[in-house]
């Protein structure tokens, strides 16, 4: 047999399987449910966009956009890029080299439009062109003493002028795909404010580890359009806080600050004053934060180095520097969340690592997760709409990471289960609250009608079912039915269906009763208890 190699999940993707799924299927139900009652309607955006949407928006000297993105291929494009590098290189090289090159470009250039994986409408002009002279150019690259000048400056502007299309990237986050879709959809026009959750994949190339994948899910919400009021700030957190409390999930800590306006007398003035007490100790940061303190100084806060600590809490602060309306809607804030009885740390380091945050920023950090502790990160975006091209338009939102969320549930679970004394399983109390199993056990050829009949009955009753689709002994069926976890064996031989009346066996307790067929659904129904497994 040929040796084949396996295929394995990409590094920092994987597979979500049963009964896991059913633990996420509860979560984001409870997320529609719990968004809902606060008048959130649902939103599906593409997972990926055009690049500079995230630029724009994200940063681009964020590491999301700077590093972190994964872009998708546009064809051609190194090779543009490496006759560019030829060009600016000033190493001699003859028209010649030169028309094999770009000719080479428009060949496949032609190529690439027949496919259509470059714009057609900016392109086919120019290719036509090129196609006319085709033959006459290559015709003149054997001749050894053709003159190539024309030809050269001919090819030279048809590659400097092909469109070889936008550049797209899979999405590393929602909001800004959100504030693109209001304004495409010109969901202005609506009530203000327009509020929206959304959840799915999102992709970051960072480096994996437990709480971090390339693919990973959040759960999030956008509040767009109408006032900024602190009340709105202080609402969508409680929403917050309600979803993972009906989600049962404990020992939450909120973390909040105000990050003031993007200017001069506000957050411009505090950087200027936080770079000037940085620049007197910027010799006892290691790397990463000395190369900040020059790029982005309030990413120096977010440091985690345990020798960096203590110099961080000598800075100024910056809740200490926000103007006067800034001050006065973070201490409206804290007001509204006290009335709303939310606990809430203030936090003055939380800066965030997304351009777009103004004043209101806040994170949750869960237990039992080691350094990726955060399950949400969220904040105010004031501008982000008009930045990108839409009318002035306040915003908030903030996304949960799925994946962080359920890996804290299940860390809960394990632990309930070690102080009750019981074995730690990897039941979820989601999967405990689905109807029994039940395995039909059905024997004698004459019988498999009736079997499937029975299932498709019991599966439109809501019962999950499991019918062997061959006929198995007695002993090997209940075998089956107890590896697959059923909680009743509902037996089926000659004589059950000939006389229509069907023995159902509890397979918990080994008991088992006969009943008329039509009396099957409703027994279930009032003695149905919990799935073993
Ligand atoms: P973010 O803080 O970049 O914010 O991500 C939000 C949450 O997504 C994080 O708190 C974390 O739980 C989860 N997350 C991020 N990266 C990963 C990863 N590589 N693996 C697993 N989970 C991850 C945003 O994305 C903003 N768009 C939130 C927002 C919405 N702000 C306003 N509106």
């Amino acid at each position: 047999m040929a040796n084949r190699s396996r295929f394995q999940a990409a590094r920092g993707t994987r597979d979500l399987l049963p009964p896991d799924t059913a633990m996420w299927n509860h979560v984001e139900s409870t997320a529609r449910s719990v968004f809902g009652t606060y008048n959130f309607g649902e939103i599906r955006t593409p997972e990926f966009e055009v690049r500079d949407l995230f630029a724009r928006s994200v940063g681009d000297e964020t590491d999301i956009v700077s590093k972190e993105m994964f872009l998708l291929e546009i064809p051609l494009s190194d090779y543009r890029s490496y006759i560019e590098g030829i060009e600016l290189s000033g190493i001699a090289t003859t028209d010649a080299t030169f028309v094999v090159l770009y000719f080479k470009f428009c060949v496949e250039a032609v190529e690439e439009l027949k496919k259509g994986r470059i714009p057609s409408s900016s392109n086919k002009e120019l290719l036509e062109r090129f196609e006319s002279r085709r033959e006459e150019i290559r015709s003149q690259l054997i001749d050894a003493r053709a003159d190539l000048k024309n030809s050269l400056e001919f090819l030279r502007e048809i590659i400097r002028n092909i469109d070889l299309g936008e550049q797209f990237a899979l999405r590393p986050e929602g909001t800004a795909s959100v504030c693109r879709a209001y304004i495409e959809n010109s969901l202005q026009q609506l009530p203000q404010p327009v509020k929206l959750y959304y959840m799915g994949p999102m992709f970051r190339r960072e480096r994996p580890q437990k709480g971090r994948y390339r693919q990973f899910y959040q759960i999030g919400a956008e509040v767009l359009g109408g006032q900024d009021s602190p009340a709105i700030d202080a609402e969508i957190i409680e929403m917050l806080m309600t979803f993972f409390d009906k989600l049962n999930l404990k020992g939450l800590e909120l973390d909040i600050n105000s990050i003031g306006h993007k200017d001069k007398s506000c957050r411009l003035g505090y950087i200027e004053k936080l770079r000037e007490a940085l620049g007197k100790i910027s010799s006892r940061f290691g790397e990463d934060s000395a190369r900040r303190i020059d790029t982005n100084p309030l990413r120096v806060l977010d440091s985690k180095a345990p020798n960096e600590q203590a110099l961080i809490e000598t800075l100024p602060k910056i809740t200490d520097h926000i103007c006067d309306s800034c001050k006065a809607h973070y201490e409206t804030l804290k007001t509204q969340l006290q009335l709303r009885g939310i606990f809430y740390r203030e936090n003055w380091r939380l800066v965030r690592g997304l351009d777009y945050y103004m004043r209101t920023t806040f994170e949750i950090t869960a237990k039992g997760l080691g350094s990726q502790n955060a399950v949400c990160g969220g904040g105010r975006y004031d501008g982000l709409v008009e930045e990108l091209g839409g009318p002035p338009t306040k915003g908030i939102g903030f996304a949960i990471g799925e994946d962080r969320l359920i890996l804290s549930l299940q860390e809960q679970a394990r632990e309930a289960a070690a102080q009750s004394g019981g074995e730690a399983s990897d039941q979820s109390p989601v999967t405990s609250h689905q109807p029994p199993l039940i395995f039909i056990a059905w024997m004698g050829h004459n019988t498999f009608a009736t079997a499937v009949r029975a299932a498709k009955d019991l599966r439109n009753a809501g019962f999950p079912v499991e019918v062997p689709p061959t006929e198995l002994k007695f002993g090997k069926a209940l075998g089956q039915a107890d590896k697959l976890g059923a909680q009743f064996a509902l037996i089926l031989g000659e004589d059950e269906v000939s006389e229509g009346m069907w023995t159902l066996k509890n397979l918990t307790d080994g008991s088992q009763i006969k009943l008329p067929e039509p009396e099957l659904i409703d027994h279930l129904r009032t003695i149905g208890t919990p799935r073993r497994r």
